[in-house]
């Protein structure tokens, strides 16, 4: 029997075609060596932004390949200056390695109340927001709790009222799951990675800068491929900005396969198709006082944080493990302002994507029902 990955939120399983570009490219490699082989793909490999950028609605000079989230979203803030005077505006549900980079620059930061029903204070925005504000970061949707935020609502409102803001959207676990259009968003970033919704490999990402905010960038990582001397001047290219030289191109092969799947098959397929499931799944447990979900159902996506009475987490993990159900324990290393608030430890995550079948859900709500009954042996 096959494992059954319910942590789709964590890395779901590639689409076949991906794995084998990537390795008929790799062959291409062992033949001609590295540096022949991309020339020869050189069409291939530039279909990566042309299909990226139909996806997310920008223009393919805006895009960068990346191996992550964490680097693209570290290498714009370490590319941007900020100013002692200036802050920053980040929400409750910010991820947790965003928080660390905040802890060792020690930058004035402003932290946007969440409210109960998981959507965003606007009061609070509207008190925390000034003219010092340099950059807004808005996570989509959380590694750690899956509501959708409504973020072409909140960063409208902040560019009418500071149309300077740069918007930043960390669209890691939105990505592939469900649309997002940079034009209707109104964001002036966006960093995502390819493992997760999009199913790609591992080891990708990327990032997108709108050209109009071009200038007020100076890429941190400057070498060959984004820039030169001319002149005894460094000067910089005005596109794919934070790509350097050395990259794995097997992997953006890999990568631009899966977004080419992605819209063939539509995004808003993918959408309602995940959005079902996690209403089927929790609507099993309607009548069960025993399981508490954490999101709000009018916002929900595909990733469901719970907890069951009496049953810790891990036990609750290896158990599914057992019966061949992966599935994640997300704690406050995603992120610490979301647990401090919830005041709890962790919580299970059972993330869904469209490749998951009904029967494979019934079999998870039958191993959890299971569970609860057993709760007194375990
Ligand atoms: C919301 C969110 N942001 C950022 C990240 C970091 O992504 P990566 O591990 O690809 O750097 C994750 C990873 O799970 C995430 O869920």
């Amino acid at each position: 029997m096959k494992y059954i990955n319910f942590n789709n939120a964590g890395s779901s399983k590639p689409y076949d075609v991906v794995n084998k570009e990537i390795n008929s490219f790799l062959e291409i490699e062992k033949h001609y060596g590295g540096y022949y082989a991309a020339l020869k793909y050189k069409k291939k490999l530039n279909s990566f932004y042309s299909n990226l950028s139909k996806l997310i609605n920008c223009k393919i000079n805006e895009i960068s390949f990346l191996s992550s989230t964490t680097l693209a979203w570290n290498l714009f803030f370490n590319s941007l200056k900020i100013d002692k005077d200036n802050n920053i505006l980040i929400f409750e549900n910010e991820y947790g390695s965003n928080l660390i980079y905040y802890k060792k620059n020690r930058h004035n930061l402003k932290i946007v109340k969440i409210n109960e029903d998981g959507k965003v204070c606007f009061d609070d925005l509207k008190n925390k927001i000034n003219k010092h504000t340099k950059a807004v970061s808005l996570c989509h949707i959380a590694s750690q709790c899956g509501n959708r935020i409504e973020v072409e609502k909140i960063f409208n409102f902040i560019k009418k009222l500071f149309p300077e803001v740069i918007c930043i959207l960390d669209a890691c676990q939105s990505i592939g799951q469900i649309r997002v259009d940079v034009k209707k968003i109104n964001c002036d970033v966006l960093v995502a990675s390819g493992r997760k919704y999009l199913r790609g490999p591992r080891g990708t990402g990327f990032i997108y800068v709108k050209n109009k905010i071009r200038d007020k960038i100076q890429p941190l990582i400057l070498d060959m491929k984004n820039s030169a001397i001319i002149r005894d001047k460094i000067r910089i290219n005005k596109s794919n900005i934070f790509e350097n030289f050395e990259c794995s191109p097997s992997l953006q092969l890999g990568f631009s396969k899966a977004v080419e799947k992605v819209n063939k098959f539509g995004i808003e397929k993918i959408e309602s198709n995940i959005y079902k499931k996690s209403k089927y799944f929790r609507k099993k447990f309607e009548n069960c006082n025993q399981i508490k979900f954490f999101e709000n159902v009018d916002t929900l996506t595909g990733i469901n944080t719970l907890k069951i009475k009496g049953i810790n987490s891990l036990k609750i993990y290896n158990y599914l493990l057992s019966k061949r159900i992966l599935c994640s324990i997300t704690t406050s290393s995603a992120s610490l302002l979301y647990f401090k608030k919830l005041k709890v430890k962790d919580l299970i995550r059972i993330s869904f994507h469209e490749y998951n079948s009904y029967n494979e859900i019934n079999y998870l709500v039958k191993c959890l029902i299971d569970l609860i009954k057993k709760k007194a042996i375990i």
